[in-house]
């Protein structure tokens, strides 16, 4: 375990110093007109955000349970000087997108907190659709093309942005462990700023998708499906993250006998 987290301490160490390298003294955001101001801006519909399950763009009971989510995994990355995200679950469909879309929106309504979402669930991206996106993005063809074009980034406000496929992308694994997309996704870090990066990942235990892409992350958060995962499940995916990240905690969605407040936990 502590070669481990020697590893994971190399690898942020090492990511540290090269996003550092690449922008010293940078200048305060608000004064800013740079990368993230240009990104293209998304119009949102709220009847299709409610439909799709999106509840945390404004503040109220139902954006709840998600600002107590963003408040314990803002005080862990502050704590610990983490950026990167990474949200999993055991298997399909326990929710993923959606607590992710969720939560990006909670922690966008603060001020001066920049968040962008990568979506690299590569082989069923959902956000498009999910956000009635409407014109197509193809972030993942992009880095499989290896260079940056921000027209696939797309800002939704002032201070959140979605990197989204409408597209799934073939031979994901070997993309998401490439040094290149690497390599891109630290320059779109260094150029955009964001203070928190929320990357939606494909589930651990039906591929390596998710494996692969791990050492680019700080911690993960799984998300489990109430009535759906199994303990085993959700003990053999904590056990395969732990291998590679820090684990936060389990996000237990889809409760049906819950307060809403109370159907989304995330234990430290
Ligand atoms: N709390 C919830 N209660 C009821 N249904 C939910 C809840 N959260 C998500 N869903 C629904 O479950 C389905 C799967 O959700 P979502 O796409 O977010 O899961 P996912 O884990 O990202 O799936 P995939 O593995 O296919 O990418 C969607 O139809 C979504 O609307
Ligand atoms: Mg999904």
């Amino acid at each position: 375990m502590e070669r481990i987290q020697s590893a994971l301490a190399k690898a942020r160490a090492a990511r540290e110093r090269k996003l550092q390298g690449a922008n010293p003294g940078t200048p305060m955001k608000s004064a800013e007109t740079g990368p993230w101001q240009g990104l293209a801006e998304l119009k949102l519909n709220p009847g299709h955000l409610e439909r799709s399950r999106i509840v945390a763009i404004n503040p109220g009971p139902s954006a709840a349970s998600f600002d107590v989510m963003r408040t314990n995994l803002l005080r862990t990355l502050r704590t610990n000087g983490w950026t990167r995200v990474a949200i999993t679950s055991p298997t399909p469909g326990c929710g993923k997108s959606t607590v992710t879309a969720n939560l990006a929106f909670s922690l966008a309504r603060l001020a001066d907190t920049r968040v962008l979402v990568i979506e690299l669930d590569l082989r069923h991206p959902s956000l498009m659709e999910m956000l009635g996106a409407g014109a197509e993005q193809h972030f993942a063809q992009m880095l499989a093309e290896g260079r940056i074009d921000y027209s696939h980034i797309r800002r939704v406000g002032p201070n959140l942005a979605f990197a989204m496929s409408t597209r799934a992308s073939e031979n994901p694994a070997e993309l998401l462990s490439a040094a290149r997309t690497a390599d891109i996704i630290d320059e779109i870090e260094t150029q955009l700023r964001p203070d928190i990066v929320l990357f939606d990942l494909s589930p651990v235990l039906v591929s390596d998708d998710a494996i692969s892409f791990l050492d680019q992350v700080d911690c993960a958060l799984m998300v489990a499906a109430a009535e759906e995962t199994t303990v085993a499940e959700i003990e053999k995916c904590g056990k395969d993250l732990a291998k590679r990240t820090q684990v936060l905690g389990v996000v237990l969605n889809k409760c049906r006998y819950m307060e809403q407040e109370e159907s989304l936990t995330y234990p430290v």
